[in-house]
């Protein structure tokens, strides 16, 4: 049987089709302080959408590990099986607890690529380091001091350091991070939650006024954040980070043998991919779900590395 492509194109609309699911699944859930309940709405329903697809996909970041997932875990095959081949990465609902909460930020979010295009990134901690387009290659480093960052990607923006925004999670484990940041004279943007976005505003840094993002959160994030940044340009690096055996088991598991090795963006995602998420509850880079009697909006980001093109998509969905 002939290998069918992966036609990013005609399989974008659809992708945006189950970010929008798991979106509207979820929000009669948003500020009702039952995270479980608002992910597994939306878990339901992006599972539902993607078997309508026509593809023959594998889940390669999802909801864990098939005993502890009973549903998109990784390694789950998903869409009715007549299609290309392809990997998934998705995460049903990108900030469980601000749903909860009804905080700002919240997204359903999933991207796609080929089989083979994503890094199969276990379930625990990276070191993520993040700034927009339009810089040389490497002028922010791992390497670097978080002062070291501020000050290079000022001098490289001509700006003072003062001018440069640092997105990082709120986190006791960042604390030293975030007082060194503050010794610079840089605005620090704490979020509580939501990563992904917190990444993804680095590449529209005039509308969000976020410059750049650093710390650890979750490695399966950091792929579908790296993902985000192909198709809107930026840099991107990560690190895996292990805390015991059991971690370095379920890298070893996913195939990782070098547990120092930090990836570039294109390293956690190799070829091209598309992307949608959906706002759940309003944020800077999406608005989040409206409720109006008789249907509810949604917007969407949609967007296709290959071409670089973002596309923002509003959806009324009678109910
Ligand atoms: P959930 O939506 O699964 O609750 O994840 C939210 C999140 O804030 C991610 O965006 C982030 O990568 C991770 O949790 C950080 O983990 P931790 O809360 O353990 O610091």
């Amino acid at each position: 049987m002939a290998t069918l492509d992966f036609n990013d194109r005609m399989l974008s609309l659809g992708l945006a089709r189950v970010s929008e699911a798991a979106a509207i699944a979820s929000a009669t859930l948003i500020g009702r302080g039952d995270e479980k309940a608002a992910d597994q709405a939306a878990v339901n329903a992006m599972r539902e959408q993607l078997n309508k697809l026509d593809i023959a996909g594998v889940v390669v970041i999802g909801e864990g590990e098939r005993d502890e997932a009973p549903m998109l875990f990784i390694g789950e095959e998903v869409g009715s099986g007549n299609g290309p081949g392809v990997d998934i990465a998705l995460d049903p609902l990108e900030g469980t607890t601000l749903t909860a909460k009804d905080m700002p930020n919240a997204l359903t979010v999933i991207a796609m690529g080929p089989r083979g295009s994503m890094l199969h990134a276990p379930d625990v901690y990276m070191d993520k380091l993040a700034i927009g387009p339009g810089f040389k290659p490497g002028v922010v480093t791992m390497d670097m001091s978080p002062s070291e960052r501020v000050s290079t990607l000022a001098a490289a923006k001509g700006c003072s350091t003062e001018d440069i925004t640092v997105c990082v999670l709120e986190r006791p484990r960042h604390e030293d991070m975030i007082a060194e940041l503050r010794s610079t004279g840089a605005a620090i943007r704490l979020i509580t939650d939501g990563d992904v976005a917190g990444v993804m505003h680095c590449a529209e840094a005039a509308t969000t006024g976020i410059d750049m993002y650093m710390g650890s959160g979750g490695a399966p994030e950091g792929v579908l954040a790296a993902a985000a940044l192909k198709c809107m340009g930026g840099q991107m690096f990560g690190k895996l980070l292990f805390r015991n055996d059991d971690e370095r088991g379920r890298a070893t598991k996913a195939g990782i043998t070098n547990f120092d090795r930090v990836y570039t963006r294109d390293d956690m995602v190799t070829s091209d991919v598309i992307f949608a998420a959906t706002g759940v509850t309003d944020g800077s880079l999406l608005a989040g779900i409206k409720r109006e009697p008789g249907f509810l909006t949604t917007e969407t980001v949609l967007m296709r590395s290959k071409t670089g093109s973002v596309r923002r998509m509003t959806y009324r969905n009678p109910v």
